[in-house]
């Protein structure tokens, strides 16, 4: 409960990591919004918050509309925002193919939700985050930005874009009490993996293999290090790219 009457925003929250995020948080005893695209409120209503409330609000991060609603809906129901969690992302729906079969409109599309959507809500959150004095942004980038990722270039090139953003936007926050790090998860058997058939047996197995922790990693796996740049315990990291894969990347 060390996070008793904090707010934590969690785009993407509806599903996959981002749920189990989210849950995670309310757990900690943080307030919580979900933004999502769609079964926002459900989420909310299913996760609960033992320590506060969760809200859920249908939101498109790459709508400078929605994003100012979601803030605005936040500060509105708990009058403060503490905790951003750009977990949002096009990634389980993704077309994959050779670097020279992936269209324009592909990479146009990706950078805008991952790149684009993630500064627009950092853009709508920080203002509250400096007036109240600190802040806690955690970024959702991907191993694939640091091995690279064949067949997966444009996600590939946003997850690494997020990790020069983390870190300049580190700098220029840091002497408001905001911090700004990134997580890097691995593949990770979230709902959305498992629904697309995204990883064939064979893919997780060459997963497994290339991991210090040889087994296949979930979402509950993620949680602990979301929690804890979430926390008072991180406050003076800043710019830091957390890798939780078991060991397959080691920085
Ligand atoms: N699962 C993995 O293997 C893995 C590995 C590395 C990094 N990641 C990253 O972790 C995060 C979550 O992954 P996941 O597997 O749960 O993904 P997912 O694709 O299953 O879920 C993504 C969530 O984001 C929401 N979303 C997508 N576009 C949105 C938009 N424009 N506005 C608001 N919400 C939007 C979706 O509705 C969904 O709830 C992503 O940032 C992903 O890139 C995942």
């Amino acid at each position: 409960m060390g996070l008793m009457g904090k707010t934590a925003i969690v785009t993407g929250g509806a599903m996959g990591l981002g749920k189990a995020f989210a849950k995670r948080l309310a757990a900690d005893g943080a307030n919580i919004v979900i933004a999502d695209l769609r079964n926002a409120e459900d989420a909310a209503a299913e996760i609960g918050a033992p320590g506060g409330r969760a809200i859920g609000v249908a939101t498109d991060i790459t709508r400078e509309e929605d994003v100012a609603l979601l803030t605005e809906a936040a500060m509105r129901a708990f009058g403060r925002i503490d905790i951003l969690v750009n977990n949002a992302a096009y990634f389980a729906r993704t077309k994959e193919g050779r670097f020279e079969d992936i269209g324009l409109d592909e990479w146009q599309r990706m950078l805008n939700v991952n790149i684009i959507g993630t500064y627009l809500c950092c853009r709508a959150a920080v203002p509250h985050m400096k007036q109240q004095g600190g802040g806690r942004i955690i970024v959702v980038s991907s191993g694939t930005a640091i091995k690279g990722a064949a067949g997966h270039i444009h996600y590939a090139t946003s997850k690494a874009g997020l990790i020069g953003f983390t870190r300049s936007l580190a700098r220029e926050l840091g002497k408001d009490g905001i911090t700004v790090n990134a997580v890097a998860p691995g593949l990770t058997l979230s709902d959305g993996v498992i629904a697309r058939g995204v990883t064939s047996a064979q893919q997780l197995e060459s997963q497994r293999k290339s991991r210090a922790i040889p087994r296949d990693e979930h979402p509950e796996d993620l949680v602990g290090a979301v929690s804890f740049l979430a926390s008072g315990d991180s406050a003076f990291m800043t710019g830091q790219t957390l890798v939780v894969d078991g060991g397959s990347v080691m920085v």
